[in-house]
């Protein structure tokens, strides 16, 4: 059966997020060709009152400062796709339009009842999504009998702890089939997140090698070179572990760690991201260093004694056949000297040790998810000339290098894709999200209480030197290259 016509509803169209990432990838995604302009239509919903065009315009001053030349004209036609709604989001009438605003649209496409396709996307706090899908539950339901869909794509954080996140899926389960739901984690929308399932499964290189007998600690790593910014409020209630480490970094975990599924199935790969998660032990306060910039609390909307971590460092341990004894160090940071985020994995030393080379470093594969994607190999070679010494060297593959013709897409991009696809293999299922919290609710309310304290760090330097201490403790050699 045809699929019928295509309503995108942004909730918060108003907001940073919508602005930032929601409508730009859904240009692109127009731009491409995915979304037609005979069969969708974009609706804007929020509190602020604004017309069609006012919509447009705020889009437009943004995305216009990206937007080529060549591309303005595509730009108008993608604008001109866009509505907007205004209501807040427990009004029945606010709903009750939005509604009709959709069918109208529906019917002018000659949709077959029950056909049209609706996507919610909640670029909202989620302190209103329990209002919201009440109301979209209540008013903005198509009949999905005949091959439509209604479905709700929801952002992080999804609540604070165990306790508040399974209190947020217990209400969203009681209006929407898991199905219906997509939790958008953008990291696994990376094109080198994306990647290691290929990586890991498809090459021969790495099965046997990808386990406790020669991997000696494998770090995640996340950094960025600029602080809050104007985000100071939100971050301060929720902190570096709730904003990175626990959902993408977590994220990235699982798909390093993981078994091999039984196939590419989304059922099956979010199965085994699960089964990891289970078999990671409790934190370790000790094997935790907990970090925060000078001049964060300089922002009004951060309490004058905020205990809030903007950098952390935590070793996680799986306790199953591959992996005991091999430190999973997680570590992310505000207001560092740089903007990055890398795996490492670091294999153990060369057993017999003929050529001294050990004090260069060790065998590392380093995957680079940002800035410029690259994955390398650093690994000991004679030392090109007449004499007979070792030095580090690197197999290189630099995305920007070798694939010089394609255009990366943004992972928003990507997963709104997916969504519209029905594929929700990147998406965070409910149990897994539940683990995730699992693991790190008990360190998440120590902190709360302010039992374990962050070291203050100046804006713009590595982080707290502890950090590198306790990297140094669970293994981690510096290698020096070439
Ligand atoms: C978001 C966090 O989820 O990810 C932000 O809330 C962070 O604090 C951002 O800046 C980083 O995303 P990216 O894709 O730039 O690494």
């Amino acid at each position: 059966r045809e699929a019928g016509c295509l309503s995108i509803i942004v909730l918060g169209a108003s907001g940073d997020l919508a602005k930032k990432k929601t409508f730009p990838a859904l240009f692109h995604l127009f731009q491409q060709g995915f979304l037609q302009e005979n069969d969708v239509h974009i609706f804007g919903y929020a509190r602020t009152k604004l017309s069609d065009d006012d919509l447009r315009e705020r889009i437009r001053g943004y995305l216009g400062k990206v937007v080529s030349t060549e591309n303005v004209e595509i730009l108008s036609k993608f604008l001109q796709l866009i509505k907007y709604v205004s209501g807040s989001y427990d009004s029945e009438e606010g709903f009750q339009l939005l509604d009709m605003q959709v069918s109208e649209h529906e019917t002018s496409k000659n949709s077959q009842p029950g056909t049209s396709r609706r996507l919610f996307y909640l670029a909202l706090p989620p302190s209103v999504y329990p209002s919201v899908c009440t109301m979209i539950r209540r008013h903005c339901m198509n009949q999905s009998d005949l091959g439509g869909w209604t479905r709700i794509v929801v952002e992080k954080p999804f609540g604070k702890d165990l306790e508040s996140a399974e209190d947020l899926s217990a209400q969203l389960g009681e209006l929407f089939d898991e199905k219906q739901l997509y939790r958008i984690d953008h990291y696994l929308g990376k094109e080198l997140v994306q990647n290691l399932l290929v990586l890991r499964f498809a090459n021969r290189f790495f099965m046997p090698l990808w386990n406790r007998d020669n991997i000696d600690n494998i770090q995640i790593v996340f950094r960025e070179d600029f602080g809050t910014e104007g985000r100071g409020g939100y971050f301060d209630e929720y902190g570096i572990i709730r904003d990175i480490i626990q959902n993408h970094l977590l994220q990235v975990l699982c798909l390093v760690a993981m078994e091999k599924p039984v196939s590419l199935k989304p059922e099956h790969i979010r199965d085994e991201k699960v089964k990891v998660l289970q078999s990671v032990l409790p934190i370790k306060p000790e094997e935790v260093v907990l970090g925060q910039y000078e001049g964060y609390k300089n922002d009004p909307t951060v309490s004058d004694s905020s205990n809030t971590p903007t950098f952390a460092t935590a070793v996680l341990r799986i306790h199953n056949e591959r992996w005991e004894g091999v430190p999973f160090i997680l570590k992310a940071g505000k207001a560092l000297n740089s903007r990055k985020a890398e795996i490492r994995v670091q294999f153990k030393d060369v057993p017999g040790d003929i050529f001294k080379s050990k004090k260069q470093g060790r065998n590392e594969f380093v995957i680079r998810l940002q800035p410029s994607e690259a994955m390398y190999m650093k690994l000991t070679v004679k030392k090109p000339g007449l004499q007979m010494s070792t030095i580090q060297s690197e197999l290189d593959l630099s995305y920007g290098l070798r694939y010089q013709d394609v255009k990366i897409p943004e992972a928003y991009e990507r997963l709104i894709l997916d969504t519209i696809r029905g594929d929700q293999q990147h998406f965070v299922r409910r149990d897994e999200l539940r683990v995730a919290w699992e693991i790190f609710t008990p360190l998440l309310h120590s902190i709360d209480e302010g039992q374990l304290k962050p070291i203050s760090y100046k804006p713009g330097s590595r982080g707290p030197a502890e950090a590198d201490e306790l990297l140094a403790k669970a293994g981690y050699v510096q290698t020096h290259g070439y």
